[in-house]
């Protein structure tokens, strides 16, 4: 093959892995202000935290080797999707399902599909919630939408899920079925310690839920470690006005 063609098609495929960095890009700027606004409004963190990955151009050709994609760019890119990978981790199995319920309210995110391997998990134990979704791409060559996978799960399915990836590595996708069996036992275990939390984790709402602020927690406010005073006074003039409106 001529050179100068191989530096087109080089370019080609920077361009496209271009483009995966900037979905990868968006979706992180959309969760850390999903993050910022549960922390703000409801004082509570959701997500532990958020990795993100774009797969390598080997890996893309094993797999569309694997699934018998057609070994064209345009082939690839709509028949491969999770070139971009966003993983999002969280304390709490409910936490997992309010960040899906927002991610597909978010205007700007089209949710594909989602697939919950948490009510079902894989016969190996594996559980995780994923949504296929399309991330608009601003370039100034235009908009592109640019498939994405998105995997939430709970620190404890993401223990087991890095432990078993890394035993399918070691024994190259072949455990032996005793290991098997014990993964699946303590895929058993994450399951009943994430319901053993969230029932903890309820009973900690209640008591909060019955205890109120005191005035003088009402009349302060932060900000990315700024803090603003909020003037009784100030509260009770909306307070007012608003039931005047009514
Ligand atoms: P691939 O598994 O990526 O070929 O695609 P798929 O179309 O089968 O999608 P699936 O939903 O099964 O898995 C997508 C991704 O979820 C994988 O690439 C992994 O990151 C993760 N995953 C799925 N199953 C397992 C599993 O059994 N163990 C671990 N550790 N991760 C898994
Ligand atoms: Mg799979």
């Amino acid at each position: 093959m001529h050179l100068q063609e191989l530096e087109r098609l080089k370019q080609e495929i920077v361009r496209f892995m271009m483009m995966y960095k900037f979905a990868v890009d968006e979706l992180t700027t959309k969760i850390e202000i999903l993050k910022q606004e549960f922390h703000f409004i409801h004082d509570y963190n959701p997500i532990e935290h958020v990795t993100s990955r774009v797969k390598s151009p080997e890996s893309i050709l094993q797999k569309a080797m694997r699934k018998k994609v057609e070994l064209t760019l345009p082939s690839i890119k709509e028949n491969i999707r999770d070139i971009a990978g966003v993983r999002i981790v969280c304390s709490f199995v409910s936490d997992i399902y309010r960040i899906s319920e927002m991610l597909q309210k978010q205007a700007g995110l089209h949710v594909e599909e989602c697939r919950d391997y948490i009510t079902n998990p894989k016969p190996n134990g594996y559980r995780s919630l994923h949504l296929i979704v399309k991330v608009p791409v601003f370039t100034s060559e235009g908009t592109e939408n640019v498939w994405a996978e998105i995997q939430i799960r709970t620190i404890a399915m993401d223990f087991w899920a890095s432990l078993e990836h890394k035993l399918n590595y070691k024994y190259n996708y072949e455990i032996p079925q005793p290991l098997v069996d014990e993964l699946r036992t303590a895929a058993d275990a994450v399951a009943q310690l994430d319901s053993k939390m969230e029932r903890i984790r309820r009973e900690v709402d209640n008591f909060k839920a019955n205890n109120h602020h005191t005035d003088f927690e009402l009349q302060e406010l932060w900000l990315n470690n700024q803090k603003f005073n909020l003037p009784a006074d100030f509260l009770h003039m909306l307070l007012e006005a608003n039931g005047n409106r009514k």
